[in-house]
């Protein structure tokens, strides 16, 4: 086959500042995913793009070359407007077990397709195969019929969906080209358009513990995603939130499989409550649907249809969840308020205690995690517990000690400035 294009010149015209043309950007997505651009040109080429940026043209057309390199998923046979969410990640961030349910039973269908975790934020595929016999993989015929039947279902996405984007992904994991934002942008949007809802919540997380640590930065990541999700006929909103502390009091994915169960029955800490309300409501006012998710929440519904989506992937809701072999509890040395606390420290150290993977290959240890006894703003007592550390091989205490030496909790007087976030820093729609 005659290519029509030559990739050093796409390169170059990066590198140049140059616009890069529709033409240009459909044959480089698609030579690169049949192999006719090698890794080492689109690394040059993703990198031209980290140092010289794109405009929204290119950001759509880029976009729009990654969804045309695999299949469209297609809800249009499901009987009620179908709602996404999709969070760019962050430490005790288990808001979509909760969340999914909870919309479906205020009446919309919440096609959840997800991931696993890398680095020291948790993926939820990960958090739910906590559960005893839960499927992540499913054929698309079963996620229609658990969709139509339950109203939410969460699960892993297929190879088909954006394959340019896997391809991308990975090589831009290994040349530092992760953190350019038309190609993140389009990395998270692709996967999202593709999957074909209606309605799209965007939950970018900004603080310590999240990908975009700078709120500006995060700003306009949230910014070119809505304008994506638009363009493209997707109802799309944002909420920055905040990332600087981690959210509720569980960081592990069994731990955050429980809390988020307290958070169903009514229960649970009022930070994930909060997020998981307010993102609910974004969700159905994006829809059209007027119901009060608070209510649902605390009627037992919501939980009802959680029962219902883990049974239907083959779960066992009665089933305990794993527990891990060692625990070790970090004691406060002295009397006050807990006045900071740092999201990051406190990943890395449930990472290196077993709750994450350095590799895509590693498994994870789903007992593995650290319990919070308090967070900043609580009173606490000399001696009282503030942090519970689980692992399944006690060599691991050490090290994941060492990461929160790195960023300690700190204790102060009571009239102590502490510098927080507020948990909703802005909507963007
Ligand atoms: N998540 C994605 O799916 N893609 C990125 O580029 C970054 C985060």
């Amino acid at each position: 086959m005659v290519e029509p294009f030559s990739a050093v010149d796409v390169i170059k015209a990066k590198r140049q500042k140059q616009e890069l043309s529709t033409p240009q950007i459909d044959w480089v997505i698609d030579a690169y995913t049949r192999g006719a651009v090698a890794d080492e040109q689109m690394a040059a080429l993703a990198m031209a793009i980290l140092l010289n940026g794109m405009n929204q043209q290119e950001i759509v057309q880029w976009t729009q070359a990654m969804i045309n390199s695999g299949e469209r998923m297609d809800f249009s046979n499901i009987t009620v407007p179908t709602v996404d969410k999709h969070s760019t990640g962050g430490v005790g961030d288990k808001i979509t077990l909760p969340l999914a349910p909870l919309v479906a039973a205020c009446g919309a269908a919440v096609p959840q397709l997800s991931g696993r975790g890398l680095g020291h934020t948790g993926g939820t595929l990960d958090k739910m195969e906590s559960i005893r016999g839960w499927r992540a993989d499913l054929s698309n015929d079963e996620m229609h019929q658990i969709l139509q039947k339950v109203g939410a279902v969460i699960c892993a996405a297929g190879p088909g969906l954006a394959p340019a984007d896997k391809k991308l992904y990975a090589l831009r994991d290994v040349t530092a080209t992760v953190e350019a934002i038309p190609l993140i942008a389009s990395s998270i949007m692709s996967k999202k358009i593709a999957e074909g809802a209606s309605g799209l919540i965007l939950d970018v997380k900004t603080g310590n513990g999240a990908f975009m640590s700078d709120p500006n930065m995060a700003r306009e990541l949230a910014q070119t995603m809505v304008n994506l999700g638009k363009d493209a006929g997707v109802n799309t909103r944002a909420l920055i939130t905040a990332m600087d502390v981690p959210l509720g009091l569980a960081v592990g994915n069994a731990l955050e499989v429980q809390e988020s169960i307290e958070i169903l029955q009514g229960g649970g800490p009022a930070d994930v409550r909060e997020l998981t309300l307010r993102l609910a409501r974004e969700m159905l006012e994006i829809v059209g649907i007027a119901t009060d998710p608070e209510e649902k929440l605390d009627n037992g519904q919501a939980f009802d249809v959680w029962k219902a989506m883990v049974a239907a992937q083959g779960g066992d809701n009665d089933a305990p969840l794993p527990t891990a072999k060692f625990e070790h509890t970090i004691t406060a040395g002295s009397t006050g308020t807990v006045t900071g606390m740092n999201a990051l420290a406190v990943g890395i150290a449930a990472w290196r205690l077993g709750a994450g993977r350095a590799r895509k290959e590693d498994q994870v240890s789903l007992g593995a995690g650290i319990a919070l006894h308090a967070k900043p703003g609580q009173e606490i007592q000399a001696g009282q517990p503030l942090l519970t550390m689980f692992t399944d091989e006690e060599g691991r205490f050490e090290v994941a000690q060492q990461a929160l030496d790195e960023a300690p909790i700190t204790i102060g007087s009571s009239d102590q400035r502490i510098d927080q976030l507020p948990l909703i820093v802005e909507r963007i729609s």
